[in-house]
């Protein structure tokens, strides 16, 4: 077999045997095949793009590119939770002590902030102790005694993937449908998922755009699962604006530690709460989404999820006494606020801008190696259907200095569009896709 025989094949449409994509991962992975034609393999993708079947087999192709994590002895369903990435997605902090309260066990792995998007290990990180380079059997054991534990994605997983990836980001190959199916998903199966709820981020600040485009991906996943036999749900949610008010590393701390104990943003707890029912469901630990509710709910309502994340916190070498002492976590020298420039009510909020603005301010990498600074970011005080008056708080920056905040203010006062007349805002989840429905 040649890969230029493979990458002809695909680049005039036919569809490839088990055995080719099997041979073209290996090959890659392996370095046997070079740079060059695995990127011209994965634009005839693109181009061409991939049956079901096809996508199937470069998933497990991935995955059989290095190690699989057995957590069977966990439990009887192990189940998972993926976001595509979004702004202000902070919410591995709350869904993880709440279904982990409902008996759900948590071992997850998570990544780091992509572009605009915030990752939940930069998010931890914030925390001063937190560690998340557990060893394997550290990471095992945290979740045995703590019921969760979130530690870094290891090299060893789908290592195809990642060498995968890279080549894309830089061929113009990231946006195609099978090959981020199929890298999300190798990195779930690998990671010993049963079970997997897939947050689908839609809108400004994600991969997708539109919901046709991202029910489209949340489809293909779902039969990838089925396929393997693997129990896929998706949650296709809003990300044209901010999920909560706190965009920024020790903030979206402060924010999910308010969102367990129930004064964070209304948009923020339903989002979590309607992942966590759906991950109950996959889990075997309620029948229906209105018992799976009520649970999670009463869980929220009596502070025991507020308690879980506490001792979670201490177990991965953190200072748990960040939850009564915000004051703890690293702060930014600068916070201006910026007064709404008119009255109005408010129609749009860009949260790609405001992730963008964040990454500036150093909440994010603008490099590869670049370090973050976990105190920076913006708290937004007013968001899409909001009506504000002149002059009215709109948003904090917390800066590292006032130049930098400046900077910022005009920068965000781009990302809004207003309207004279009443604005009704978009729910936080547009729909779920269930493996049977
Ligand atoms: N996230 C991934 O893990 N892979 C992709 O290809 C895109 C988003």
């Amino acid at each position: 077999m040649r890969a230029v025989d493979l990458i002809e094949r695909k680049r005039d449409g036919h569809e490839l045997t088990t055995e080719e994509i099997h041979f073209f991962v290996e090959g890659y992975a392996e370095d046997h095949i070079p740079d060059y034609q695995a990127a011209a393999w994965a634009m005839a993708i693109l181009l061409r793009g991939m049956t079901v079947r096809e996508t199937i087999d470069l998933t497990m192709a991935m995955v059989a590119s290095g190690e699989t994590l057995s957590l069977r002895r966990l439990g009887p369903v192990v189940v998972d939770k993926h976001s595509t990435g979004g702004v202000g997605d902070k919410t591995t902090l709350i869904v993880g002590p709440l279904v982990a309260e409902a008996g759900l066990p948590v071992a997850k792995m998570s990544g780091r902030g992509l572009g605009y998007s915030g990752g939940t290990l930069d998010k931890l990180e914030a925390i001063p102790g937190f560690r998340v380079d557990l060893s394997p059997q550290a990471f095992f054991d945290t979740v045995s005694q703590h019921g969760l534990a979130v530690v870094s994605q290891t090299a060893d997983l789908a290592p195809a993937d990642g060498k995968f990836y890279a080549l894309r980001d830089v061929t113009g190959t990231v946006p195609s449908l099978p090959l981020i199916a199929s890298s999300i998903m190798s990195k779930k199966i690998a990671g010993g998922a049963d079970a997997i709820v897939l947050d689908v981020k839609v809108g400004r600040g994600a991969f997708m755009e539109t919901v046709p485009e991202a029910r489209e991906l949340a489809q293909r996943m779902i039969d990838i699962g089925h396929g393997v036999e693997r129990r896929v749900t998706a949650v296709l949610a809003n990300m044209n604006q901010p999920l909560g008010l706190a965009i920024g590393n020790s903030l979206e701390v402060i924010e999910a530690i308010e969102t367990l104990r129930g004064t964070g943003p209304r948009d923020l707890r339903e989002h979590c709460l309607a992942l966590a029912v759906e991950m109950l469901l996959l889990g075997q630990k309620a029948s229906t989404p209105e018992e799976a509710y009520e649970q999670l709910d009463e869980i929220l309502e009596t502070g025991r999820a507020l308690d879980r994340f506490r001792r979670w916190v201490a177990a991965q070498g953190g200072d748990p006494d960040i939850v009564d002492d915000v004051t703890r976590l690293p702060e930014a020298p600068v916070q201006h606020t910026v007064a709404a420039p008119r009255s109005g009510h408010i129609a749009r909020l860009d949260a790609r801008m405001c992730g963008l603005t964040a990454v500036t301010l150093g909440a994010g990498r603008e490099t590869k190696n670049a370090s973050i600074d976990p105190g920076v970011g913006l708290v937004l005080h007013a968001k899409v259907g909001d009506h504000v008056r002149e002059g009215d708080p709109l948003l904090t920056i917390h800066a590292r200095n006032q130049q930098e905040a400046q900077a910022a203010a005009r920068r965000l006062l781009e990302a809004y569009a207003w309207s004279e007349t009443a604005v009704q805002p978009e729910p936080p989840v547009y729909e779920i896709l269930r493996e049977d429905a």
